[in-house]
């Protein structure tokens, strides 16, 4: 069942994704608690909580039917972790990516929840089995792995263990959706999961590209950027093939042979670093900016992204 939205939720660790996963589930109507080891942390993380609530107004990005002030009452800080998890239908945990800070964390709350909670991690690598193996509820342990920006990049990854219940994966689905969320689901868990996987390849062509002198790092960007990323924000490569040509049976029959020997050209990954990672660095600080401008690169990026978001949602409207 979905879960209503007079529930709670608890987040545990403040920092860039727990205040976005805190304001999602706000938005949508849920109670949230969020802890962070770092009392300080908790007090900054909901200053940020409530800027960024005043920006997304401004912009008129803000989520769900609730105004500023009502999402930002929803969410409460919690002085333990066993004040966070009081009462919570859902745990998302968002503590730095280490085996041994998230087992210690999901250690704890392992001993106070309820059988039927749900315990969710953000991990963008750690696997689900991982992470859960020694828990005493690892029936109900999954990842959500959230992509960032979570506000204008909505996609969720949702990873079970190989021991996780049945009714984990459908109850995260829908409560995801219901926040605005678009969750996608992997059957068993993977390295990288799906997401980075597809983005590691993409580096690793993009990495040979440059190391083989075939193009400079602005223009593989480029290549991106105004290539192929203008259509994968609205649609996937598996759908581009499609209208390519009429229908996917048509784009194999054009295409499948050539694709296959550039793919067997690719070769194996070369490691990242050494002298085109110097060469890749210097040519980023004269076409993007110098290393000490990427926070106010950041909300150049975010202001597209937001403005992206924004069409995108008109667009599904109409
Ligand atoms: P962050 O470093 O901004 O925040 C982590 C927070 O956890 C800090 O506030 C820290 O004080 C707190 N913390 C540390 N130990 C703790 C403990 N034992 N109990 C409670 N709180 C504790 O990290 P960020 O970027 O928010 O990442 C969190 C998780 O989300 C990681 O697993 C990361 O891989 C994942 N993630 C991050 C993305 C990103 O782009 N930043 C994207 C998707 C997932």
């Amino acid at each position: 069942d979905t879960p209503t939205s007079d529930m709670k939720v608890g987040i545990i660790g403040s920092g860039l994704i727990g205040q976005s996963w805190a304001m999602l589930f706000a938005s949508a109507g849920y109670q949230v608690g969020i802890y962070d080891v770092e009392i300080e942390q908790v007090k900054k993380a909901l200053q940020n909580i409530e800027q960024q609530l005043l920006d997304l107004e401004e912009q008129g990005l803000l989520r769900g039917n609730l105004n500023k002030q009502e999402q930002r009452e929803r969410i409460a800080a919690a002085s333990t972790i066993g004040d966070c998890v009081k009462g919570a239908f859902y745990i998302q945990e968002c503590v730095p990516e280490r085996l041994d800070i998230k087992k210690g964390v999901w250690g704890e709350v392992d001993k106070i929840v309820n059988v039927d909670v749900i315990m969710a991690s953000s991990s963008s690598s750690l696997l689900p089995s991982k992470i859960s193996d020694n828990l005493k509820h690892r029936n109900r342990f999954v990842v959500s792995h959230p992509t960032n920006p979570p506000f204008y990049a909505p996609l969720v990854e949702i990873i079970p263990a190989p021991w996780t219940d049945d009714d984990v994966v459908p109850t995260t689905k829908s409560l995801l959706e219901r926040i605005g969320q678009v969750p996608v689901v992997l059957k068993k868990e993977i390295d990288g999961f799906v997401l980075n996987r597809i983005q590691y390849s993409i580096i690793g062509e993009a990495w040979r590209l440059i190391n083989d002198d075939i193009i400079s790092a602005e223009d593989l960007d480029k290549v991106m950027s105004t290539g192929l990323g203008v259509r994968y924000a609205f649609m996937g490569p598996l759908e581009t093939a499609y209208l390519n040509a009429d229908g996917m049976k048509s784009y194999i029959e054009r295409y499948a042979e050539m694709i296959y020997r550039i793919q067997t050209s690719f070769g194996q990954p070369l490691p990242m670093g050494g002298k085109t990672g110097d060469k890749i660095q210097k040519e980023l600080e004269s076409y993007v900016c110098p290393v000490e401008r990427v926070t106010e690169r950041r909300q150049w990026r975010d202001k597209r992204l937001a403005a992206l978001a924004k069409l995108k949602k008109e667009m599904d409207k109409g």
